[in-house]
């Protein structure tokens, strides 16, 4: 049997989010044809066998959290939300455990947040009270912590959905600390995917692997590189909200079936170079590195203490980078999210930042995140814009700014 699962994602990612589960939904599920995903505004909406669509949880880097759309039906008045509430049977998601509420309304005569919330609190008392929940299920959804319901009201139609995920899924376990303006996993995971897919011969696909260097001046605590490293793995990090539905107690449940994936371990050949003005960010950087298992070599990467506006330092990480080109021609990008100057100083506008990287090495890639308002030349030295991707980081606009190498240069 199908269930509707909804992937919400920052709103401008929704197309990208697709892609990423275009990408890798064959290696997920030899078996299974991939059915067509329904864009929407904030996110995808798909049918899919359920324990199909809650393994996205491991697979899926771009998504905020998956949601389970379990019920859905017309609602105009609060007595009938509680009725509703209080019939359905819930036994496979709740065991009498502290959820947080999810309330939007558009175009609704139900729109009062707080009675909606009451309604619902009370629909799920009175449910506990007809069905109580077995001692094991209690035991099981207790342990989590992080429990969450969406209720949607279209017009005088109710969506009821579970949250699978837990915590947003741009938390992946693996950081012990950050930077003051850490760019989210999610987005810096979408960063890596939207470059990956400008280039001609097509994304970098866990099957087809070549050599990449990738770059970023302004590492901070070294997402970019991180979710570069890691983006074919499934995140084993974390516990996600499914690991503890009740129904994984009761008799005959699909979910019985279904098993953490083993990582992966896949010995890309990434080059991660990142430097930071700040020593504290480079130790950072390590640290997650280790957490993340992704430093058991150190010859593949380098993480370094240095000034963007100090010439000698970016002579010598070019020479690092590109030293080798003549004999050994280097596939590198540098993608990076420079201060933008609110909690730290902007140390170089855009043009300048591009101008200085022109200088440095033959690059396949510049990309740079910043306020969607910041102009940009459409060409610098040896490179011309090639795309944009505009979404929304910390409530500001913004926009991944790409560029590639001028045909001509
Ligand atoms: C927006 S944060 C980058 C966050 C990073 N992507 C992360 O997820 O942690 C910008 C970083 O640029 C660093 N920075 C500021 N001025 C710099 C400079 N002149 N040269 C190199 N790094 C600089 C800051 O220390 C900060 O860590």
């Amino acid at each position: 049997m199908k269930e509707t699962f909804f992937l919400q994602t920052p709103p401008g990612l929704e197309k990208l989010a697709k892609k990423e589960l275009e990408l890798k939904f064959p290696g997920l599920a030899p078996q299974q044809a991939l059915p067509s995903a329904q864009m929407e505004r904030g996110g995808l909406s798909i049918e899919l066998p359920v324990t199909i669509g809650l393994t996205l949880n491991y697979w899926l880097k771009i998504p905020n959290r998956i949601l389970l759309r379990f019920a859905h039906f017309k609602c105009r008045d609060i007595p009938k939300l509680f009725n509703k509430v209080s019939k359905m049977d819930w036994s496979p998601f709740y065991a009498g455990q502290k959820v947080n509420f999810h309330i939007s309304s558009h175009q609704s005569r139900l729109f009062d947040d707080r009675k909606i919330s009451k309604a619902l609190e009370d629909g799920l008392a009175q449910y506990l009270k007809r069905q109580e929940p077995k001692e094991k299920a209690k035991r099981r959804a207790h342990s989590f912590g992080s429990w969450h319901i969406y209720c949607r009201f279209e017009e005088d139609w109710c969506t009821l959905s579970i949250d699978t995920s837990g915590e947003r899924l741009g938390l992946r376990g693996y950081k012990s600390d950050v930077g003051l303006a850490p760019l989210r996993e999610n987005l810096a995971a979408a960063l890596f995917l939207f470059t990956s897919l400008s280039e001609k011969e097509g994304p970098y696909h866990r099957d087809k692997i070549k050599a990449l260097t990738l770059m970023d001046p302004f590492c901070g605590s070294g997402s970019l590189l991180t979710e570069t490293a890691l983006f074919y793995e499934p995140n084993l990090f974390r516990n996600y909200a499914f690991e503890f539905f009740p129904s994984w107690e009761q008799k005959n449940s699909p979910l019985k079936d279904l098993r953490r994936p083993s990582a992966l371990n896949l010995d890309l050949p990434y080059f991660l170079v990142g430097s930071d003005i700040e020593n504290a960010r480079i130790t950072t950087a390590h640290q997650n590195f280790k957490a993340a298992g992704i430093i058991e070599d150190e010859e593949d990467h380098i993480l370094i203490q240095g000034d963007i506006l100090d010439k000698e330092f970016c002579q010598r990480m070019a020479k690092n980078i590109f030293g080798a080109q003549k004999s050994n021609p280097v596939h590198a990008w540098c993608i990076t999210n420079p201060p933008y100057g609110d909690r730290i100083k902007q140390p170089l506008t855009g043009p300048q930042l591009l101008e200085n990287l022109n200088d440095w090495g033959p690059w396949q890639r510049i990309g740079l995140l910043l306020p969607a308002d910041q102009k940009l030349p459409k060409k610098v030295g040896h490179y011309q814009q090639h795309s944009r991707l505009l979404f929304e980081h910390g409530g500001l606009k913004v926009a991944f700014t790409l560029y590639e190498p001028h045909p001509k240069s």
